[in-house]
């Protein structure tokens, strides 16, 4: 089956679909993105992934291309379209395609490039390395300053991939000044003596949409949270670790940097806020 893709109003199929080489997306790295999960056939968490899309553009000077539900409506269609019982959705939104190249933003009225797919991921929620849990190694964070907001700059999380692929590990934990950021496209976690310690916002990390829904989670079911800085040593004396992201959804982490995390297995904690989730997120899915 061709996958149909939506482009600037037009569903196509994926070897029809156009955008322009002087799109600043593709030049300047001038757009923002969105990953909504999808389980069962339904979008996981999908108010929060427009809201956070519509913040991302307002950051940039950008104002989103129509209503968040008519958005909603583009992701339901590309689903059914393309029978996507689980997998994602991706969303990208650029400041369009003026008539050449130039630092300078174009006019305000050039259109923008709406762009979206949908990724087939049969058997999403049950993955294998949740079983296992994954391996991170820490590496310098070398991003730029507005981690914030949700850009199609990603760069450095690629080489971040690759550098732990090389180093024979799954993911890396980014560190600046001492301290843990958070995953290459993941929010990063401990649980230690009982509470559950995460980066706290600002302009150095992404707001993740899962880890709102996390934490709200951990809140209600009475486990403690904690939004504040922690190092790898920290990390790697804690009781567990965890990632947290739209397309990895609750991931237990078992070593950093080749040391064992606990006894080097899912940590009870990971696996309830696991179950959590997909229990409260698939009641709310869209
Ligand atoms: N990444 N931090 C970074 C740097 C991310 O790229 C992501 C998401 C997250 C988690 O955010 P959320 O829970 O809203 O998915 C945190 C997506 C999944 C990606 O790039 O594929």
């Amino acid at each position: 089956m061709t996958r149909t893709v939506y482009v600037n109003g037009d569903y196509l199929p994926e070897g029809e679909a156009k955008v322009s080489v002087f799109d600043r997306g593709f030049l300047m790295a001038d757009g923002v993105y969105e990953v909504t999960s999808v389980l069962g056939g339904r979008l996981i968490d999908f108010d929060g992934h427009a809201a956070r899309l519509d913040r991302s553009l307002t950051e940039l000077g950008m104002t989103m291309p129509m209503a968040a539900e008519d958005l909603r409506g583009i992701h339901r269609e590309l689903v059914a379209r393309n029978g996507v019982e689980d997998g994602m959705v991706y969303l990208q939104i650029t400041r369009g395609a003026p008539a050449d190249r130039d630092f300078a933003y174009p006019p305000q009225d050039t259109p923008q490039t709406v762009v979206l797919f949908t990724q087939n991921k049969p058997g999403l929620a049950d993955s294998p390395a949740a079983r296992t849990g994954i391996r991170v190694i820490s590496i310098d964070d070398r991003r730029w300053g507005r981690r914030d907001i949700k850009t199609v700059q990603l760069l450095y999380p690629s080489m971040g991939k690759m550098m732990a692929k090389a180093a024979g590990a799954d993911d890396a934990w980014m560190v600046e000044d001492g301290h843990v950021t958070e995953g290459t496209s993941n929010n990063a976690y401990i649980v230690a003596g009982g509470t559950i310690v995460t980066r706290d916002l600002g302009d150095h990390i992404l707001s993740g949409i899962t880890r709102a829904a996390v934490l709200r989670f951990a809140r209600e079911a009475q486990m403690k949270v904690e939004e504040r800085a922690f190092t790898i040593a920290e990390a790697q004396a804690a009781d567990e670790a965890f990632i947290t992201s739209a397309s990895t959804f609750v991931m237990p982490v078992v070593a950093i940097d080749g040391a064992p995390i606990g006894d080097g297995t899912p940590g009870p904690v990971a696996r309830r806020l696991r179950e959590i989730y997909f229990e409260e997120s698939r009641k709310a899915a869209s």
